[in-house]
């Protein structure tokens, strides 16, 4: 897939601005604070709704406007599709070919985005929540089936949570027995879900990994609060027996202390955490790794490649590292490249690249592809 084209009203530092994207790679460039990573990030909100890097979607619109429009023309399957969102301070209004969608769910996993930015490391270094974030994303992206299962496993999970919280005389059990019912459910198909997840990145991960860092048996575990176990049942049963025996512990805590949002994995070569072992080197690799596994699952899952993209990531990365990332780029997948120096990517690139110079909110340069 790639994106064709996109048009912004009032995001971020961008008054209005009007542009026509390369199917293949694109550079963004120019000087710090002038709108390189709000451009991308506009790519990144019309895929996901929200951004990757604020989880206040106020900000995103320009200061003292009122709304925020994005509006991009993707190809999908060879089908050019109309893709919408309109931000205001307390709602946000989604349009797929001028059809409003009134359910997120349905709005998510057309647009597919693999994107790599500073923060990334926090994959490795950072903490459950990051990874959780990131699972919920991928996952979303994949199946839009995981965002209303996601979003039922939430409601339950709060339902739950309030009601631990109410006064123990009131309690009543039955109430409390069927809603545990419905969360397990719930819990057991999102475990299912990230399972899966999780085992496919696995069966790319280590041989991604040992081509860029040359080391063995690099792999990730999920670190849950169930052992996994084919069989449905035996999942659920095993979990409601845990949740009864910790009854105590919950009402005491007023909160629900296991379940998939307390899960959390982490990357391992051989059976050294990398968190705690591995060099800064190493968890930048993994990440690499992370993200190139994910292009694979895109790619096998959707049958076409995702859209990629790289926010000042060239200047991290050692030679080594960018022309593992470069031979990515070179295949058939859309890049969107943004850099406040262009002499750190290679000239060989550059000459294929449509280049986009960008000051202050708007386009001070364009040069096509030669
Ligand atoms: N809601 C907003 N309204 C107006 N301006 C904003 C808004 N949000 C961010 N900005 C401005 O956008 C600019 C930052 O843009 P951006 O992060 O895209 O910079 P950049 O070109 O990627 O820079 P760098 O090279 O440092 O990463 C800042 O000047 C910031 O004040
Ligand atoms: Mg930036």
């Amino acid at each position: 897939m790639y994106i064709k084209d996109i048009c912004l009203t009032n995001f971020r530092n961008y008054d209005t601005l009007s542009l026509t994207f390369h199917k293949g790679i694109n550079i963004i460039y120019g000087e710090n604070a002038q709108g390189k990573t709000n451009l991308l990030e506009s790519i990144y909100v019309l895929a996901l709704t929200k951004s990757h890097r604020s989880f206040i979607d106020k900000t995103l619109i320009k200061e003292n406007s009122e709304k925020s429009k994005i509006i991009g023309n993707v190809i999908l399957q060879d089908i050019p599709t109309k893709f919408e969102i309109i931000l205001t301070p307390t709602k946000k209004q989604l349009h797929i070919d001028s059809n409003v969608i009134k359910n997120t769910g349905d709005y998510l996993s057309n647009i597919n985005i693999v994107i790599f930015y500073p923060d990334d490391l926090e994959l490795v270094k950072g903490s459950p929540n990051v990874r959780r974030r990131f699972l919920n994303v991928e996952l979303t992206q994949l199946n839009a089936l995981y965002y209303n299962v996601m979003n039922d496993y939430n409601r339950l999970l709060k339902m739950r949570n309030d009601y631990l919280k109410t006064d123990m005389h009131k309690f009543n059990e039955y109430y409390f027995t069927a809603l545990t019912t419905y969360f397990v459910e719930k819990a057991i198909l999102l475990l299912k879900m990230r399972k899966k997840f999780i085992d496919k990145l696995n069966s790319y991960i280590s041989d991604i990994f040992f081509h860029i860092a040359s080391l063995e048996d690099f792999h990730i575990k999920y670190d849950s609060f169930l052992d996994y176990d084919s069989n449905d049942e035996k999942m659920k049963k095993k979990f409601e027996e845990q949740l009864s025996s910790m009854r105590e512990k919950e009402i005491r805590y007023k909160t629900t202390l296991i379940g998939p949002h307390r899960d959390d994995f982490s990357f391992y070569i051989g059976d050294m955490p990398l968190k705690s072992f591995g060099s800064q080197g190493q968890q930048r690799m993994a990440v690499l790794s992370l993200k190139l596994s994910e292009i694979e699952i895109f790619k096998s899952y959707k049958k076409e490649s995702p859209i990629l993209l790289l926010d000042d990531v060239f200047s991290e990365l050692d030679d080594y590292k960018k022309n593992n990332l470069l031979n990515y780029i070179k295949e058939d997948i859309q890049t969107i490249i943004t850099t406040t120096d262009l002499s750190c990517i290679d000239e060989l690139i550059i000459k294929q690249s449509k280049r986009i110079e960008i000051e202050n909110g708007t386009i001070k340069n364009i040069g096509e592809v030669k």
